[in-house]
């Protein structure tokens, strides 16, 4: 059982805890369910807060559990201030925090800016109102393009396919960025603006330690007539670098961050926040700047093939990045909206990973065995890095993407939006397996919202709990051993003769070498705090990440 009291030891007023954080990405929904309804919920989450704790983790980032038609996983939010009723109520959520806090863990909750659900009351009063009414303008409506207005006012298109315009029965249009059940706000409306605060404060209230801001690129748009042509996503490598694009990453957003800003430095200690900005890579510090959100998510590693050159390029962009902001950077792998990263690198690089979704998973053959050992090296060095690691729920267990949902239990949007002819996110939020039999492996008594395949068996809690070896042993090793390397943020590259190792060092002569390559390395002298893969003196495995201290190992 763990020690909750060691753990809560920790300054609960430092405001720098983020700098360096390892915050675990929980999909509410998929996580524990305490009701046998099938559907994670809030005490089903506050139950497992002694494994968290167990396993290490400073900070738990809630997806949303706001009240939801689930349109989009629940970022389709109808009230921003209350709790699904299928996931639990208010006083749950107290209680959540309760538990968390007292586990010394904090509590980040994701905030949906960008949008509504089409639910939400101000939609509702939007649509039974008239065109150009107050109530509209909380919303981008227009009336349509060709004599009787049929088309829609723009090219713009959707994240999930399809027009970002949907048309109402009066004739206007409004726009979406993703679903048509997700209406985009206006926020060049002050009431909009001033709405968000109130939510802000209303979870700050509550005790929550941070924010991280869905979309945050995506808020201001230049809403001048004539509306202005971008027919294709935001990354699109023809988007402008100077903050000119009609839709995405404009340089009015940072004004809403500033206020927001003054929100969260009125708590002690002030609130933090991550963005998830999907900005050209020079512009996404912006938002991490101390005067703003403060944290900016970094997908480069994610991005990345597993390969030490590319590996290196990121983690070198990204901590200059992070200099230039004054922020500390973020590393991810995995999240609930791409490929789990075990699976990625069971995949030769390259892989259309859409296509390969819709062959159910069977081609190319995933090497699951070669992908979870490169996920562990991975991992390993991320947690090496200066910064903060987000993790998403079930890496610690190694969990594999579920390729071969059916097709009638899909439940992502990008699934119906694009015709059927990409199957989306589902793969990687199906819920987790607790034991190794049982009803849906202890995740519920009831019927789990999404399948889980029986391979979940040999990966659930109940089977890698203290058996040495298991990826599950392995992640709790490797917060412990952070915790207690863990010093400044600097890190220093040692040149290595093989261009398939990198090897860096943090300050207190804590040494990370990790070999990408297919053959081993030699390892230098020194003591082995850690191995994502096979222990052998001297040598370091091809695939594998060793963590070297310069002396003997503490107590
Ligand atoms: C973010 C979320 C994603 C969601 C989208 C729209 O990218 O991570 O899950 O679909 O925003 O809210």
């Amino acid at each position: 059982m763990t020690d909750l009291t060691v753990l809560s030891a920790d300054s609960r007023t430092d405001a720098t805890w983020w700098r360096q954080a390892v915050v675990y990405q929980v999909y509410p929904r998929s996580f524990a369910d305490s009701d046998g309804d099938g559907l994670g919920d809030l005490p089903g989450l506050a139950s497992k807060i002694p494994y968290l704790a167990g396993l290490g983790v400073d900070a738990i980032w809630l997806s949303p559990f706001y009240p939801s038609a689930l349109a989009d996983g629940g970022y389709d939010v109808a009230d921003y201030r209350d709790v699904h009723p299928q996931l639990g109520t208010l006083a749950d959520f107290d209680n959540l925090m309760t538990v968390a806090h007292g586990a010394g863990i904090k509590v980040i909750v994701d905030i949906v800016p960008n949008h509504t659900s089409d639910l939400h009351p101000w939609f509702a009063e939007a649509l039974a109102s008239a065109p150009g009414s107050a109530a509209r303008q909380r919303y981008i409506f227009r009336d349509g393009k060709g004599p009787d207005g049929s088309r829609p006012p723009s090219d713009w298109i959707s994240h999930f396919g399809g027009s970002a315009w949907t048309r109402v029965p009066d004739g206007q249009w409004y726009c979406h960025l993703f679903a048509p059940e997700q209406p985009d706000l206006n926020w060049d409306n002050r009431e909009v603006r001033d709405d968000f605060l109130v939510t802000l404060r209303f979870w700050a209230d509550r005790g929550v330690d941070g924010f991280r801001v869905d979309v945050a690129h995506a808020l201001a748009k230049d809403l001048s007539e004539p509306l202005r042509s971008k027919p294709t996503l935001e990354d699109h490598p023809s988007m402008p670098t100077d903050g000119t694009d009609p839709l995405y990453d404009r340089d009015e957003v940072h004004e809403i961050y500033r206020e927001w800003r003054e929100v969260f430095d009125s708590y002690d200690p002030p609130r933090t926040a991550v963005a998830e900005a999907c900005a050209p890579s020079s512009r996404r510090a912006l938002y991490a700047r101390p005067t703003e959100l403060g944290q900016a998510f970094n997908f480069d590693l994610l991005a990345a093939d597993y390969d030490a050159a590319d590996f290196r390029a990121a983690i070198a962009f990204c901590l200059s990045q992070a200099a230039a902001s004054g922020s500390s950077s973020t590393w991810v792998l995995s999240n609930h909206d791409v490929v789990r990263h075990a699976t990625r690198y069971a995949l030769p690089s390259g892989t259309d990973l859409d296509e390969w979704l819709m062959s159910d998973g069977s081609l190319p053959r995933a090497d699951e065995e070669a992908g979870l050992r490169r996920a562990r090296a991975a991992t390993a060095l991320m947690l090496a890095l200066p910064g903060s690691s987000y993790f998403y729920q079930g890496e610690e267990l190694g969990l594999h993407e579920v390729a071969d949902l059916p097709a009638n239990a899909l439940q992502d949007p990008i699934w119906l939006r694009t015709q059927n002819e990409k199957k989306g996110r589902d793969g990687c939020r199906v819920p987790l397996p607790w034991h190794h039999e049982g009803n849906a492996f202890g995740f519920s008594t009831g019927h789990a919202w999404l399948p889980q395949p029986a391979g979940f068996s040999r990966a659930a809690v109940a089977a890698q709990e203290g058996r040495s070896g298991t990826t599950l042993e392995f992640y709790r090793e490797a917060l412990r051993v952070r915790h207690q390397l863990q010093t400044a943020e600097d890190l220093t590259w040692v040149e290595s003769d093989d261009p398939d190792v990198l090897h860096f060092t943090r300050p207190g002569g804590w040494h990370c070498l990790s070999n990408f390559g297919t053959t081993a390395a030699p390892l230098p002298d020194g003591v082995v705090r850690l191995t994502s893969g096979q222990h052998q003196a001297g040598v370091l495995p091809p695939e594998t990440t060793v963590w070297l201290t310069e002396w003997a190992p503490l107590g």
